[in-house]
């Protein structure tokens, strides 16, 4: 490629990468598949390195610095960090605004005041510089006049553009908002923290500022932090365009410059309503993927906000409205420890049942022998049980000043309390296993895991058959499902002709399920319905994950080293080998199906390639009809006119001369890649 084509194929990337997260993270929009994202990255990633004098510190490769820093600086704020005033229920609020009132002098029958209500995630404050649109400076709120300066980290929150999408953006801009974890980002970390035999975070707002504290961003990467943007600021004076008037308008033109921004917002027109939106939340934000605890309520009219002001420590204009603690006391009435699909024995506390979030609670986790111990805890004891949105319950300790004489302290099981198998403890793991891999626990949470929503999907597969199937010795592993036949089920306890015969067709229709499913339904750790779908992208069947390396699969955008070695841990076992062999012999789909020939879009019109080395997947004149069949052309050399060079194993001289003309080359699973992306 001549520098010219260089510079602008490096612009358009960036460019493309830039959309695409914008469209992911602040539109929620994403027109992009994560394995494509990852090809195109990758090829920027390469141009740039080859020419690093076309580096810009936006561009998307940017976000992870090289070198942990040695501490972070103090930086004054320009603009203070304001908190904000609580109010517990609606006699607080009322309270609150009889107050706003009485500063601005209106009556109450004069009022015309317009609120804003926001969800109040549950993060830590934020403050962004952007330098004429060109994201430059990240700040934590401190103590509100002065915060530390983590902008290294904060390249690395994908929900925070680099630079803004705007055509004339002021030479300064702050934004503030909100970092915050995912809940279920907040649980793997755990997990991998409990594998690694570290303590685990006590709750996601606590794992998101430990987080932004961390001195090396590339830790910082890997715990997928994310951001919602709720304040603008512009220059005093600047009169580049229309400033927003309002809360609400400030929302809209935050989500225009690239920022996420919390979908579930309302403006009101009285209290009342404020209060009912509050009411309405309390219930729809537990499905809700992060943590929230309660609804911030803003003055709308920017130029009502001015007139109020601020007290000490918080405006006056704004108030958060706080949903009651999810925290209760409860007794430990007894602790039993289960055995989960991997062994993993868990111990799980019996309480006398509490009203929680919402949700009467009887079970909660403890975790793991570590969290037992730290937390010293025995039967009969009165404990803190928490249960937040979506997660699990759990202990967060117990009042010791409380336990009854006598009470017993609780230990796990030397044996597991299915099989009676010594269980096993690795050096440095946090987990105790039981390692017997027939353990009957573990081959019924493998199947109950099998068949449910989100894997095979088998409607009448649920637990107390699972555990019939498996007592009686029908079943011994997920392939024996496709084995059953309707007189093995029929005398089974609430089993007759009909759902036996039900029961068999619905596990036949499953052989029809997609290979990501399947792979997902396999239960390999670390490999959760994300992971099986971009793994599947990558391999489009059972055959080449089984023939991949651990370093291969750890390269992939969204993998890592961790991943790469479960997965090829899990391969490398004979029983997992016989088990994929006998599922493909059952006819279950360990393959991607392609689409029909006729519905392909027509991706490559007016593109040249050219096919050099031995490809892993398809034979050379299959690939030659891959491509024409979406309207590409294949040609036998290399030219200026050639688009792109798809390599396999010992290309030669055409490669060769591919480098030299700087003709584009992809590998097969590029060539997927690049029409995935243009048939958007
Ligand atoms: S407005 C002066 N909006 O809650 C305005 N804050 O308890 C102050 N928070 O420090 C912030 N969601 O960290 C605002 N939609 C939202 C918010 C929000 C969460 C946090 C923020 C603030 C704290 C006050």
């Amino acid at each position: 490629m001549a520098t010219s084509e260089l510079v602008q194929r490096i612009r358009e990337l960036q460019d493309l990468l830039q959309r695409a997260s914008v469209a992911y993270y602040a539109l929620d929009a994403p027109f992009m598949e994560d394995g494509v994202y990852d090809r195109l990255y990758r090829e920027l990633l390469d141009l740039e390195a080859r020419h690093p004098d076309l580096v810009t510190p936006d561009s998307p490769t940017q976000r992870v610095g090289e070198k942990p820093v040695e501490k972070f600086e103090s930086v004054r704020h320009r603009i203070p960090l304001f908190s904000l005033d609580n109010a517990f229920n609606g006699e607080e609020l009322q309270d609150w605004e009889a107050k706003l009132l009485r500063v601005l002098g209106l009556n109450s029958d004069q009022n015309t005041l317009e609120y804003v209500c926001e969800l109040k995630i549950d993060g830590s404050a934020l403050a962004l510089t952007y330098a004429d649109g060109i994201f430059t400076r990240g700040v934590t709120r401190g103590d509100g006049q002065a915060g530390e300066e983590i902008t290294q980290n904060v390249r690395t929150i994908r929900s925070v553009p680099l630079r803004l999408s705007a055509e004339n953006p002021p030479p300064v801009l702050e934004i503030r908002g909100e970092v915050y974890l995912a809940d279920a980002e907040f649980e793997r970390i755990n997990r991998e923290r409990e594998a690694a035999g570290d303590p685990p975070f006590a709750n996601p707002r606590n794992c998101a500022a430990g987080t932004l504290r961390q001195l090396d961003s590339r830790i910082v990467a890997d715990r997928k932090l994310s951001f919602f943007a709720y304040t603008v600021h512009f220059p005093e004076g600047w009169q580049g365009g229309d400033l927003p008037k309002t809360q609400w308008e400030a929302l809209e033109l935050l989500r225009s410059l690239g920022f996420a921004v919390n979908p579930n917002r309302k403006l009101c027109t009285s209290l009342a309503e404020v209060q009912a939106y509050f009411d309405e939340w309390d219930d729809r934000r537990r499905p809700l993927p992060y943590q929230t605890d309660g609804v911030v309520v803003k003055v709308n009219s920017f130029a009502v906000q001015q007139e109020s002001g601020f007290t000490q420590k918080a405006p006056r204009w704004a108030i958060a409205l706080k949903y009651p603690a999810e925290e209760m006391p409860t007794r430990i009435l007894n602790i039993q420890a289960s055995v989960g699909r991997t062994g993993a024995i868990t111990p799980v506390a019996e309480l006398e049942p509490v009203q929680l979030a919402g949700t009467t609670v009887s079970r909660a986790s403890l975790h793991n022998a570590d969290r037992l111990n730290a937390l010293d805890v025995h039967i009969g004891d009165t404990a803190i049980v928490r249960k937040a949105g979506e997660i699990i319950p759990e202990i967060v300790s117990v009042l010791a000043e409380l336990r009854l004489q006598g009470a017993e302290r609780y230990h796990l099981p030397s044996h597991c309390p299915e099989c009676e198998t010594e269980v096993v403890r690795p050096a440095g793991e946090a987990i105790t296993r039981c390692p017997n891999p027939v353990c009957p626990a573990r081959v019924r949470g493998q199947i109950e895991h099998w068949a449910s929503r989100n894997a095979l999907d088998i409607e009448g597969l649920g637990q107390s058959l699972v555990e019939q199937l498996t007592r009686t010795g029908l079943v011994k592993s997920v392939a024996d499902l496709y084995r059953l036949q309707v007189e093995d089920l029929v005398g089974l306890e609430r089993m007759g002709q009909k759902s036996s015969r039900n029961l068999v067709e619905a596990i036949a229709k499953s052989k029809q399920q997609p290979w990501h499913r399947l792979l997902y339904g396999l239960g390999i750790p670390l490999v959760g319905t994300v992971n099986a779908k971009t793994l599947t992208q990558h391999f489009s069947d059972a055959a080449k994950l089984q023939q991949a390396t651990p370093d291969g699969i750890a390269a992939i955008y969204g993998m890592g080293q961790e991943i790469g070695q479960a997965i090829a841990t899990w391969m490398a076992d004979p029983a997992h080998q016989e088990l994929l062999s006998q599922l493909r012999e059952l006819g279950l789909q360990l393959s991607a199906v392609e689409s029909e020939a006729s519905t392909l879009p027509a991706v490559f019109v007016g593109k040249t390639f050219v096919i050099t080395g031995t490809l892993p997947g398809r034979s050379r004149p299959q690939m030659k009809e891959w491509i024409e069949l979406r309207g590409g052309k294949v040609t036998g050399s290399v030219s200026q006119k050639t688009d792109y060079v798809v390599v396999g194993a010992d290309a030669g001289s055409k490669l060769a001369k591919a480098e030299q003309l700087g003709v584009t080359t992809l590998d097969e699973a590029g060539v997927e890649e690049l029409a995935a992306v243009l048939a958007r």
